[in-house]
Formats: C-alpha cells, structure tokens, sequence
C-alpha cells in the first residue's frame, strides 16, 4: 500500500492529506482564511502567506496523528507547486522539501488545477480515459482533453474572468459575503431564473471560448441602475430571483461549451473539477445532460472541488507510479508550467 501525502498551499487555504493508493483518503485537514479576508473583500497574499507558516505544521502532525501514521510510514510527499500565490506556494514547496529531504522520500510537484481534475481519482480505484474536463474556479475557467491524470491539452477556455471570480463580484453586488459563490447557488434555490434577462456569451457560436466579464457588468447594471451606483432595492424575494436567474446564465454556458467539447472530441465522459463544480444547480443539469446522451459524468465530492490537498496527493500519486519526480531545488511558480517535472 502505498501513503502519499499531499500538501496545498497556493491560495487562502492550507491543507493537508494523507492518501493511500491514489485513491483513499485515510486522512486530511484544512484550515481555511477566507473569513479573515472576508472584511477586504478578497485574499492579501502577504497575510495568506503567513496564515499558511503558522497553520501548516500544526495540520501535517494533526493529519499524521489522526490516522495513526508518522512521517516515516510516507512512500512520496506531493504538493502544489503552481499557478498560485507565490509566497502561499513557496510555504508548501518548504515544507514539502523538509519532509522529503528528512524522509529520503520522492517529492512530487503537482499542477493545482491539473489536481482539480486528479480529485476524480477519489474514491475510485480507476478512472477511464480519455476524457473531457471543466475545471470552473476562482481563478480558472477551462476544457481539457485529458488522455490521463495530469496529462491535459487546453480545448479552450475564458478569454476573461473566471466563473468562480464572476460569482464573487455577483455575490458583492448582492452585499453577500465573500466568497460569494456558495451563498448565490444556496439564494439561488428558492428564486425565479427567468426573472432578469441576462448575457450567455458565445452560447450558440461553435467556439470553445467562455467569457463572463459581459455577463459581470451586466448583472451589475440589472441590479443597481445603469451607473451600477444605485442602492440596491431589491427584497428577499428579488435578491434569491437574482441569483437564480446569474445562476442560468453561468451553468446555461458552461454545461453548453462542456457537452460541445466532448462531442468534438468524441469523448463520452465529462467531469468537472473546481470550486463552482460545488455549484449544485452545475451539477444537477450535468447529470440530466450525461443521462440523456448515455454518458459517463464524474464529479467529485464537493469537498474535492475546492482547494484541498487530497487532490493533490490523487494526482502526486499518478505521477509518482510514472516516475515524475521532482528534486530538491524544486521552485514554485506564480503561473502555470507545462515544462517536465523531472528536473
Ligand atoms: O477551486 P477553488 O476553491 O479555488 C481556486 O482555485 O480558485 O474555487 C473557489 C471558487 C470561488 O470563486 C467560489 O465562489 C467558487 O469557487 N464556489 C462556488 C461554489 N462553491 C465555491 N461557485 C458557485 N457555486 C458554488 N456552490
Ligand atoms: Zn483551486
């Protein structure tokens, strides 16, 4: 049996995980700022840099120590290594380097949003390629044709912000709390999606691009005149029909470009990974889609979705079997890398 521990620090949260065969998730904590940065309306990096040196020893003993195991019984330390933060990321990569230096064990440098889709591989022995992936973030709107785990070609993507990001500024608009995703889908469930006429960009076109900074400004003007400087007026009622009818207009789009990648691809498994693959409106209509065509949809749990560290081990763990090992002078990166592991 083979024990990966997986180490994710590249945003507000620090996590940490301990994964047995790729598969299992024998143990995992997370300890999350996003309350400390929901009075700035967004993440400090300098202040989430900090958070993840005072948290991050503390959750790997706890993790250890919850599952009955020490650092000694580790077969590979796995962590996220980019895109992110760079002082968040740099925390990780440390004390990834210090357990695997102190362990003489490999370490692995996992992709984050490659690892969005590697949390497929939780609670599943095996996963079935070829298949076509949304990863729905904060930062990341984009399809992958993926031919394994971590092995991702870009079929196309946001040409602007990210889904997730929309939901955030839709979310502040309403006065909601940051991060606002969670609480418009919540809203959402009780309102009226017809109720205001709202932007799908490029929905009927035969492109793979996203966009949502139309469906953003849009939204803004629908709600607080057409300045977006007027006070909100709307009741409960109006807030909750807001959201359901933001809501159609992001799930509309992305179940759209998602089933029209695959069919392009001739893929009949769709997955989405990422915080909006939460999004329970998301996942109700993927699922009437994949049903209607005969397709397979995997979606993680969607405790899986947001940042964790068990996808990161998931994915450090497929890449260990392939012998992707990172050395010691491994260096974080801001963006993402397609450059080789080894190095
Ligand atoms: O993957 P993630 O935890 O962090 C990034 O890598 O960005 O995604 C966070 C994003 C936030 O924008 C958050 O509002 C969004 O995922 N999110 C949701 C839901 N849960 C989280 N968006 C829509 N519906 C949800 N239920
Ligand atoms: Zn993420």
């Amino acid at each position: 049996m083979a024990l990966v521990l997986g180490i994710e620090s590249s945003c507000d949260e620090t996590a940490v995980a301990l994964v047995e065969d790729g598969h299992r998730v024998i143990g995992e904590a997370i300890a999350s700022q996003a309350d400390d940065f929901a009075a700035w309306g967004g993440v400090v990096p300098e202040i989430a840099a900090r958070g993840h040196v005072l948290a991050l020893p503390g959750l790997v003993a706890r993790v250890l120590a919850e599952s009955g195991r020490t650092v000694h019984q580790l077969d590979a330390v796995a962590v996220g290594a980019w895109p992110g933060l760079i002082g968040s990321l740099l925390v990780g990569v440390t004390a990834a380097k210090v357990i695997a230096a102190r362990c003489s064990i490999p370490l692995i440098a996992v992709d984050h949003i490659e690892a969005h889709l590697g949390a497929l591989h939780l609670g599943r022995p095996t996963v079935a390629y070829p298949l076509v992936g949304l990863v729905a973030s904060g930062g990341h709107s984009h399809l992958y044709h993926a031919s394994a785990a971590g092995r991702l070609t870009v079929l196309g993507g946001t040409i602007d912000d990210a889904a997730g990001e929309a939901y955030d500024k839709a979310g502040a608009v309403l006065g909601l709390r940051y991060p606002g995703g969670p609480h418009v889908d919540r809203l959402a469930a009780g309102g009226d999606p017809k109720r205001f006429a709202l932007p799908r960009s490029f929905i009927n076109d035969a492109t793979l691009r996203l966009s949502f900074s139309g469906l953003k400004t849009a939204f803004l003007y629908a709600m607080r005149g057409p300045q977006g400087k007027d006070p909100l007026t709307l009741d409960a009622h109006g807030i909750a029909d807001a959201c359901a009818s933001f809501q159609a207009a992001v799930v509309d789009v992305l179940v759209a470009k998602l089933l029209l990648a695959a069919e392009r691809e001739g893929v009949r498994t769709i997955a989405v990974g990422g915080g909006v693959a939460c999004n329970r409106g998301l996942r109700a209509r993927l699922q009437t889609a994949a049903h209607e065509r005969g397709w397979t949809l995997l979606l993680p749990e969607p405790r899986h979705c947001t940042d964790n560290a068990a996808m990161i081990a998931a994915l450090g763990h497929q890449l260990w079997l392939r012998g992707e090992i990172a050395d010691l002078r491994l260096a974080p990166l801001p963006s993402g890398s397609a450059g080789p592991r080894v190095r």
